[in-house]
């Protein structure tokens, strides 16, 4: 098994953009050149957090109020790094998400027009400094994502119209202009295996440096 320096790398991007999928291709990956490594989503990854997920998804909750999904994401989230994704990095291990901090701003900030300052004073409080080293967005068009989800039950947020999905979408590709030593900004329309080498050629030069 090899040990390794703490990495913590989340995927982002709207639904149907493809980042589950290499996400756990890049785990699968790392697994078999024996990698000591850890694959959660998000809202979940936890019993706590997957239970705080339910709430979050379920269609029925239409009444639910912009502040109180953005706290319930923090709560999930908070969980998730304390009991799981901090013990890992402080083991050296890697740690890869699907959806992290930037999928509130993203879609909670930008989507639903919350202040980022709200946002901001939640995150020191519910993840304080916890940072992923490398954030790789997913970023697919709209039309694109939709087709590619076309067969799937959509969920609360899956379900939501195309202007808060263009909204989100364009609070990620902010985001990652703002940071651009820890995004990988890709073309998601290019196919699975283009994507999965040019993340894997970022990933592994980041564990061999
Ligand atoms: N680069 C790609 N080109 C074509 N189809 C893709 C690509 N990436 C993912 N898909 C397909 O699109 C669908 C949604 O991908 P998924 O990874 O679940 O998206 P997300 O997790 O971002 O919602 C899946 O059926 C997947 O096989
Ligand atoms: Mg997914």
């Amino acid at each position: 098994m090899k040990t390794s320096r703490p990495l913590f790398i989340s995927f982002e991007g709207i639904d149907g953009s493809g980042k589950s999928t290499q996400c756990k291709m890049l785990y699968h990956d790392l697994l078999d050149r024996g990698y000591v490594v850890h694959l959660f989503r998000e809202p979940g990854g936890t019993g706590i957090s997957e239970k705080i997920r339910d709430i979050l998804l379920d269609k029925n909750n239409t009444e639910m109020s912009p502040i109180t999904e953005m706290l319930l994401y923090f709560s999930s989230r908070n969980q998730l790094i304390t009991e799981k994704v901090t013990p890992a990095l402080d083991k050296g291990e890697i740690v890869l998400l699907d959806r992290f901090v930037d999928s509130t701003i993203a879609y909670q900030g930008y989507g639903r027009s919350l202040p980022l300052s709200s946002i901001q004073k939640v995150a020191d409080v519910a993840i304080g400094e916890v940072r992923p080293n490398l954030t790789i967005l997913v970023d697919t068009p709209l039309e694109t994502a939709e087709d590619r989800m076309d067969d799937r039950v959509l969920d609360r947020l899956e379900a939501e119209n195309a202007e808060f999905k263009q909204r989100t979408r364009n609070g990620y590709l902010k985001l990652a202009s703002e940071e651009p030593a820890r995004f990988l900004v890709l073309d998601g329309r290019k196919s699975i295996e283009e994507l999965k080498s040019t993340i894997a050629s970022r990933v592994y030069q980041l564990l061999d440096s």
